[in-house]
């Protein structure tokens, strides 16, 4: 026998607010395959950081954290809680200020190097549906199918706006809009693994498009290449 193949792997990569992680969630329960939420362990790794006191910035401080975080996944019902030493961070890393710590430790790349094979671990039969920024380009660059979405941030900013007004929480659509503009340039500008699409990937603009327009559009990609039963 040959060496065992590897489980197919479906990258979304692309910036917030392009309804990237809603999509990974609805093609990650049509195929019934695993779901990589590698923001999250981004945004983990900054929340335990500054927690910890350390100095964002200072990437020899936080390179032995990204290895040693006590981090696990737990798939529930809905969503997936995320627990940080024991215990429950899945709505404190969801913050706008945790996306922001997330993006300053992203930068580093003995961070990036540290996470890269916890990353490539959730790669199990029957296959992996891996969102983030680099999911395409450098964790799964052999991924069967690369989709990078993408949407105007005037949009972006639009639709996070409503989802925390939503929430009941009251925010500025102008700060929004400049942090969202903040965060897209510090991770396309940073020089390890900047978010740019693959070149085999597929981009998909969402500026117009309703999550059910894209989640066919997907639908439909992973039909041709194969990868769905249905
Ligand atoms: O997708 P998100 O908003 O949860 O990601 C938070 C930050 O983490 C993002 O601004 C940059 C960083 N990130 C990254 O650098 N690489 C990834 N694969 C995923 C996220």
């Amino acid at each position: 026998m040959g060496p065992a193949r590897a489980a197919p792997v479906i990258a979304i990569d692309g910036p917030s607010g392009t309804g990237k992680g809603t999509i990974a969630r609805l093609v990650k329960r049509w195929l019934g395959w695993h779901l990589l939420d590698s923001g999250a362990l981004y945004r983990v790794l900054g929340f335990a950081a500054e927690r910890r006191g350390l100095d964002l910035d200072d990437e020899q401080a936080i390179a032995p954290l990204a290895l040693a975080l006590d981090v696990a996944f737990v798939e529930g019902e809905a969503d997936t809680r995320v627990v940080l030493d024991g215990a429950d961070a899945t709505d404190a890393i969801r913050t706008e200020a945790c996306g922001a710590l997330a993006s300053r430790v992203a930068a580093h790349p003995a961070v990036r190097a540290g996470l890269l094979e916890r990353q490539r671990a959730f790669r199990l039969v029957p296959g992996l549906v891996a969102d983030g920024r680099d999911m395409g380009t450098v964790v799964f660059p052999d991924a069967e199918l690369k989709i990078f979405l993408t949407a105007s941030a005037e949009e972006r900013a639009r639709r996070r706006h409503k989802q925390l007004i939503e929430k009941g929480l009251s925010v500025n659509l102008a700060q929004l809009l400049a942090d969202i503009t903040e965060r897209d340039r510090r991770d396309t500008e940073r020089a390890v693994s900047p978010l740019k699409p693959a070149t085999d990937a597929v981009i998909l603009d969402t500026t117009h498009s309703d999550i059910s327009a894209v989640e066919d559009q997907v639908k439909r990609l992973v039909r041709e290449r194969g990868l769905a039963r249905t």
